[in-house]
């Protein structure tokens, strides 16, 4: 039985949409189906939820919540409270992670059956553009949607051994505090756990192939993190290309192609992840793919009619908030509304680390790139004029990318708690708002919201507390 219904004994049955995979995009399009009114079966072969709650941005931000209080309690005197910072109990950090995603996969489950939705366990493979066999049996959709998501890639003759060369996976679970580390990748992961392990006490070097860390942001955003970093005793090797590992006595040895050697406790790789369609049948029913990627259109549809693809499988951008949106919009159109493409530009982005990076919207090298360089106008904004942030003692600043005399096309903030900032940036950009507009909303003293509003007024030329 699933979900109250036997499919095994109803051969008969021919459901709306089969979901394949039960990940962020998987049960987003579920959900969203089943309350279109379309009968929906989501197969999945390991936990409801997939990798977002069980082993990416859940557990991952809980570690660095957890890694938050360390150093606030380091840091507590700063603010005149005695508290004594007396180590990390790792198991401690697992329980309270754990306990997390447990009430999170309760509710999700909940969910998805309150819904009607069909969950069949197992793993399912593509049997023809109409069907998925799972468990020994044929599963036939009006429709299929595939979301088998994505894991940890690595390199050729880089192998993860799960032990000294460990992935993202591995590192939520490990249960030892190492005492040192080597990140491959300042990208988005790398940047996250440098975080979390420096807190917890471990020497952390990240090696970055391009010029600077998370490198798909805006280069101001990335040199004020790398200025926090330096300052926080994070070291990291930019324009470093991986050449090569080793096993020493007690750890590893990382070598880079520019001759530098790193010894380190454990090597964890987060240099990206890849898509999970090999062996599910996907090329063999007809399946366009690029490099395991399946290709879509703006509508998700594959180049097979009956067949869509979302979240990590597809080549877009890998967030979990992208694979909800993208199912979303697949259950909209399958029940027959008009949903609009997504605006992968306007996709708010956080990197959770301290301090925090959000943005949304271009960067300014892609403003400079589309409008020309005299088209083009900046902002920065730094929190040290901000009330909220100086009480917080953190510092950053916030950018804005203007199109001149016209909308704001891209905000770009750092410091503390910025990722909650992230929500009002994405409607300045959304709504392609001009800064006049945004200059005249009135925003609450103290937060840290004040800070956007600040930076607008002072781009609409009348700033308050900032330098003319
Ligand atoms: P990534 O693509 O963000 O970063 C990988 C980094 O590794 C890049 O900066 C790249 O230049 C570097 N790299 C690649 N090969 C290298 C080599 N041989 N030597 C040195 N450096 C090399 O991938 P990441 O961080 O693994 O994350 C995977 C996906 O998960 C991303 O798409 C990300 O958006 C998503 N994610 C999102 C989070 C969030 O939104 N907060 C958190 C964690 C992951």
């Amino acid at each position: 039985m699933h979900g109250g219904r036997d499919v095994a004994n109803d051969a008969s049955t021919v459901f709306d949409v089969v979901i394949l995979g039960g990940g962020s995009g998987g049960y987003a399009a579920a959900l969203r189906a089943a309350q279109l009114g379309l009968s929906v079966a989501l197969v999945e072969k390991g936990e409801l939820g997939g990798t977002c709650l069980h082993r990416g941005c859940i557990p991952t931000k809980a570690l660095l919540h957890a890694a938050e209080i360390a150093d606030e309690t380091k840091e507590a005197a700063e603010f005149g409270v005695l508290a004594t910072f007396q180590g990390i109990d790792i198991n401690g950090v697992h329980k309270y992670k754990d306990d997390v995603i447990a009430g999170l996969y309760k509710g999700l489950q909940g969910l998805v059956a309150s819904r009607k939705v069909t969950f069949i366990q197992g793993e399912g493979k593509l049997s023809s553009q109409t069907s998925v066999d799972v468990n020994g049996q044929r599963i036939e959709g009006r429709h299929i949607v595939l979301a088998t998501g994505s894991v940890p890639r690595s390199i050729p003759g880089l192998e993860i051994d799960g032990n000294r060369v460990i992935s993202s996976d591995h590192a939520l679970k490990l249960d030892r505090i190492p005492k040192s580390v080597v990140i491959l990748g300042g990208g988005v992961i790398g940047v996250e756990f440098a975080s979390v392990w420096k807190s917890f006490g471990v020497e952390v070097t990240i090696v970055e192939a391009l010029p600077h860390l998370v490198p798909l942001e805006d280069e101001n955003s990335s040199k004020l993190l790398e200025r926090a970093f330096r300052k926080r005793g994070i070291k990291f090797e930019l324009k470093a290309r991986f050449s090569g590992v080793e096993y020493t006595e007690t750890g590893v040895r990382v070598s880079t192609e520019n001759g530098k050697q790193i010894d380190a406790d454990l090597l964890l790789v987060a240099i990206g992840r890849g898509p999970v369609s090999a062996g599910l049948g996907y090329e063999e029913n007809g399946v366009a793919m690029d490099r395991g990627y399946v290709l879509v259109d703006e509508y998700m549809r594959t180049n097979v009619p009956t067949i869509s693809a979302v979240g990590d499988l597809a080549p877009t951008l890998q967030l979990a908030h992208v694979g909800f949106a993208e199912g979303i919009l697949v259950a909209e159109r399958l029940a027959g509304l008009k949903p609009v493409p997504i605006d992968y530009d306007g996709v708010p982005r956080v990197t959770y680390s301290n301090p925090e990076v959000a943005s949304v919207g271009i960067s300014e090298a892609k403003a400079v790139e589309l409008y020309g360089k005299d088209k083009v106008v900046t902002l920065k904004y730094n929190l040290a004029g901000n009330g909220k942030s100086k009480i917080l003692k953190t510092a950053g600043e916030i950018k804005l990318v203007q199109v001149k005399d016209g909308a704001v096309v891209g905000v770009h903030m750092v410091g503390a708690r910025m990722g909650e900032q992230v929500g009002e940036a994405q409607l300045i950009y959304n709504w392609e708002a001009l800064p006049a507009e945004v200059a005249q909303l009135i925003h609450a003293h103290p937060t840290q919201s004040e800070a956007l509003g600040e930076a607008h007024l002072a781009l609409a030329g009348k700033p308050l507390h900032a330098h003319d």
